[in-house]
């Protein structure tokens, strides 16, 4: 065992400000550090700096080294996007299809790894479809979809001012998307 903490790196929220997207992957992100797991997160801020991906230029800018860095370290990844026109957002369209400059790599892209789908939208519908699609762009970049998926509906308030689930449903399956990351990347950094 190399008695490494696994790293799991959050990618995801919107540029909104109070985002509840992110503020859904920060939970996530905690139930992994409760079980003793190290994160990282690269939440809406950064992500709208990212320029839109050009595959005719795979010399990375400043930020999408950023992004391919902070992927490559990642013993597994969270990915939480709003559902925006029955799919995944623009910014974190951008941020998956930034990661092809990972393609050369001896682990590309999502490789050997873990990948947890958060989903918030205003209505049931594009939560699924939503999270279908996200689920099939994580399988396109080798990574391994984690079991479960969370969806959650975001047209009541879904937080309390410390950023805590209201609700028990939703705070577990936050929390079961963190942990079976966590899981995944435990058990192949304990090999
Ligand atoms: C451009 C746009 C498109 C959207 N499309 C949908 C949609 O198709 N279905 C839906 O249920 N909600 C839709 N929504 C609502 C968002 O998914 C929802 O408010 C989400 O929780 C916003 O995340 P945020 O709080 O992180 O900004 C849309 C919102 C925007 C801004």
């Amino acid at each position: 065992m190399s008695g490494r903490k696994p790293l799991i790196l959050g990618i995801g929220g919107t540029i909104r400000s109070g985002s509840s997207t992110e503020r859904a992957l920060q939970c996530s992100l905690r139930a992994v550090e409760a079980r003793g797991g190290e994160t990282r997160l690269l939440g809406g801020e950064f992500l709208a700096k990212l320029p839109i991906f050009n595959p005719a230029n795979l010399e990375p800018t400043a930020e999408q080294q950023i992004l391919a860095d902070a992927v490559r370290a990642a013993d597994g990844v969270i990915v939480a996007s709003p559902g925006y026109h029955g799919s995944i957002s623009g910014v974190i369209k951008n941020a998956l299809d930034s990661l092809e400059v990972l393609r050369d790599d001896p682990r590309p892209y999502f490789t050997d790894r873990a990948v947890g789908s958060i989903i918030t939208a205003d209505g049931w519908q594009a939560a699924g479809t939503t999270l279908t699609t996200l689920r099939s762009i994580i399988h396109a970049l080798r990574g391994w979809p984690t079991p479960f998926g969370a969806a959650l509906n975001a047209t009541s308030n879904l937080f309390d001012a410390e950023g805590a689930c209201i609700e028990a449903k939703d705070a577990w399956q936050l929390s079961t998307v963190g942990e079976q990351v966590f899981d995944f990347a435990q058990m192949k950094v304990g090999k």
